[in-house]
């Protein structure tokens, strides 16, 4: 319990309250005004905590926090240990069924091993959320999880609850305001700033060692915008439009890969220990 994400002052009981939000607002089916209502009435929490997230995701802000940690100075680790850290954030009030932080990243990575996906894949669905570690240097909810968006330039109204932007102090900066702002047509969304989170960092982490493809999935996993909407084609480069029908590969195991049976650590640690050592060194730096 004594962690960060189980703070009273958090919108979010917990971290997954978020997951489980996206979950259901991209179910099968749903209409518009039907996400709407979803939305604003039946997640208090979840509308707070964008509220926040859209008031202070900042120019300033993202930048300050690149600096901050993608030069990658909080020392080594190895993918369990980065996993077991992610672990003692685990603070539900009925842990009895709920499943730990590892369990989760086994329940996407092993879905996205049965459908017989590229085992880099595989890979890639075990470590998407281990930037959520960020919770555990102090970062808040709303600069961890969360939607995200490209800063300095005009916000897209797909991004969801755009009228929280009213708050935010970039709003009353011009260059900031027009549609490319800091960017140039096609610029590549890789060449953007993108608001503050667990991906662009675990993205940064493991940039030296995965396909593309992987990197795309972790950098733009929470891109919903972008990857679900269609938002923001004119920073898109040719990169970019390759990249996105991974991204969306990608999703259903996001979003729906959780509540089967609990993994069982044991029989499947093995198979993880030879995929890490395939792809990545045995520390890296975080
Ligand atoms: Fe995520
Ligand atoms: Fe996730």
């Amino acid at each position: 319990m004594a962690t960060s994400s189980s703070a009273s002052a958090q919108p979010l009981s917990n971290l997954e309250d978020w997951d489980d939000f996206l979950e259901g607002r991209y179910k099968e089916g749903k209409t518009e005004s039907e996400f709407r209502q979803y939305d604003a009435e039946a997640t208090p929490g979840v509308a707070e905590f964008y509220r926040l997230n859209h008031q202070y995701q900042t120019v300033d802000y993202v930048l300050a926090k690149e600096r901050q940690y993608f030069g990658l100075t909080r020392g080594e680790k190895t993918i369990w240990e980065a996993a077991e850290y992610l672990n003692t954030l685990v603070d539900d009030s009925d842990p009895d069924t709920d499943l730990t932080q590892i369990e989760h990243l086994l329940q996407t990575s092993e879905s996205i091993r049965r459908d017989g996906h590229p085992r880099w894949m595989v890979l890639t669905g075990f470590i998407h959320d281990l930037g959520k570690c960020l919770c555990l240097y102090g970062e808040p909810q709303w600069g961890v999880v969360g939607d995200t968006f490209p800063v300095g330039c005009a916000w897209s109204d797909q991004i969801v609850f755009p009228e929280y932007f009213a708050d935010n102090p970039d709003r009353n900066i011009s260059r900031y305001q027009t549609k490319y702002g800091l960017y140039e047509p096609n610029c590549g969304l890789e060449n953007v700033h993108m608001s503050f989170g667990h991906d662009g960092y675990i993205a940064e982490v493991m940039k030296s060692y995965l396909p593309d493809e992987a990197l795309y999935m972790l950098r733009f996993h929470s891109f919903y915008a972008w990857h679900r909407h269609g938002a923001y084609k004119y920073l898109e480069n040719e990169k970019d439009k390759a990249m996105l029908s991974w991204v969306n590969k990608f999703n259903p195991y996001d979003l729906y890969s959780k509540g089967h049976a609990k993994p069982d650590m044991k029989a499947l640690k093995p198979y993880y220990d030879d995929l890490f050592a395939e792809f990545l060194p045995e520390k890296l730096a975080w």
